[in-house]
């Protein structure tokens, strides 16, 4: 097979659209760019990550299904690489059924995952692997109910959310009615369908990056880390874990991956517990904890997307040593002025990219410090450290 590639900004460019356009986009734009393909970078908001290292910007509001095929109609992509899950899928299952482009991975990956009921039925219920018991309520009654028959503690998500917006953990009664309004007001979508989760006391949690290429399928070392409020704030690479763990988390990310379908990196999310395994959720695109392949691989989970999704070969990754991420927060409201960025680089083997988000109004990932190390323990206290160096102000304007 011949892959071909043309040049940008010619009738001869291979085009690329990005929906959603924030830091992991950013990453991805930049390989493809790299490539030489023509990247027009969506968002629904000016300025964002991805859209400055783009061939062009398109604010488009990408849950409104006109919008979103008009901009694909005029921008004629080859690829469609979407970043976040919300987005009008049924426009991407229109634009592939016609052949119009290549949806990565598949359309119906992006339909199935954009809620967190279409993948947990499909992961539980029709491929049969381990997840945490659940119920899906759209009433208080509902959870009321689910609660009692799963017993607390149980953990709380609006269907459609993500980075732990509306979730909370329900450990007595007296939390039911916080946990109800929390979900309802972080849902995504109208409506106030959530799941409730059995809590898995796990030892501990992984990405398992799993790339499916023109070759094959890759799976990357396991990538360990820690969350606050859903939210991740530190990962690293790899994770020790027992050989029965890790055979067992590869069977399950295969069979997740492999019903998917289609080309690209997909982070799947795995509980640990001794030698079991069990699946919380994929996302059919690379995840905001393999930050830490720019410094522990070759190719990062970026650049394997860039290639997968454009069909090109996935040869052996090579290992670049044990690694970490540590994830800057800035809270408030204000332009982010990042000060101390010497300080956070000048240990050997540290590196960070400033995502260059045009404006912080809550709570928002503004960076990421990157480390390798000794080991992981090395690598994560570095990355944390030039973390702690870099300071972060909101400036007006
Ligand atoms: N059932 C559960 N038991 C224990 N911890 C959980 C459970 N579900 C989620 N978590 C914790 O919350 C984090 C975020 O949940 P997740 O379902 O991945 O939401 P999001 O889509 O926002 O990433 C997980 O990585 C894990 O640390
Ligand atoms: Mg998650």
């Amino acid at each position: 097979m011949t892959v071909t590639l043309g040049t940008p900004l010619t009738p001869h460019a291979t085009r690329a659209m990005l929906l959603g356009s924030g830091e992991l986009g950013k990453e991805v734009a930049l390989e493809l760019v790299r490539l030489g393909v023509e990247v027009i970078a969506v968002d629904r908001y000016a300025g964002a990550p991805a859209m400055q290292v783009a061939h062009r910007a398109r604010v488009v509001d990408m849950l409104d299904p006109g919008a979103l095929r008009e901009v694909i109609d005029v921008e004629r992509p080859h690829v469609i690489i979407p970043e976040i899950e919300a987005i009008a899928t049924d426009v991407l299952a229109a634009v592939e059924g016609a052949g119009l482009a290549t949806v990565i991975p598949t359309a119906r990956a992006t339909i199935l995952t954009m809620d967190r009921e279409g993948i947990r039925r499909l992961a539980a219920e029709e491929l049969g692997l381990p997840t945490s018991p659940y119920r899906f309520v759209d009433t208080r009654d509902g959870l009321v109910a689910a609660v009692a028959e799963l017993g607390m503690p149980v953990v709380v998500k609006p269907v459609m959310s993500s980075s732990g917006k509306g979730q909370s953990v329900i450990r007595t009664a007296a939390d039911v009615d916080a946990a109800w309004t929390y979900a309802v007001e972080g849902g995504r979508a109208e409506g106030s369908r959530i799941i409730v989760e059995g809590f898995v006391d796990f030892d501990y949690e992984i990405t398992q990056l799993t790339v499916r290429h023109a070759g094959g399928t890759t799976f990357l070392p396991p990538v360990g880390h820690t969350q606050v409020d859903g939210d991740y704030r530190e990962s690293w690479q790899p994770q020790p874990m027992s050989e029965a763990a890790l055979a067992e988390s590869r069977r399950i990310a295969g069979a997740v991956t492999g019903e998917l379908g289609g080309r690209g990196v997909f982070g799947v999310e795995l509980f640990v517990r001794g030698d079991e395994v069990i699946f919380s959720e994929v996302s059919p695109r690379p995840h905001d904890t393999g930050l830490v392949t720019l410094a522990s691989q070759d190719l990062s989970e970026f650049a394997l997307h860039a290639r997968a999704v454009l069909g090109l070969p996935v040869p052996e990754v090579m290992a670049l040593g044990p690694a970490a991420s540590c994830a800057v927060l800035a809270e408030g409201t204000g332009i982010p002025v990042f000060s101390g960025v010497d300080d956070a680089l000048a240990a050997p083997g540290t590196d960070l990219r400033l995502f260059g988000k045009p404006r912080v109004d809550g709570r928002r990932r503004v960076a990421v410090t990157v480390a390798r190390g000794e080991d992981v323990d090395e690598a994560r206290a570095k990355a944390r450290a030039s973390a702690a160096a870099l300071r972060v102000a909101l400036a007006e304007g």
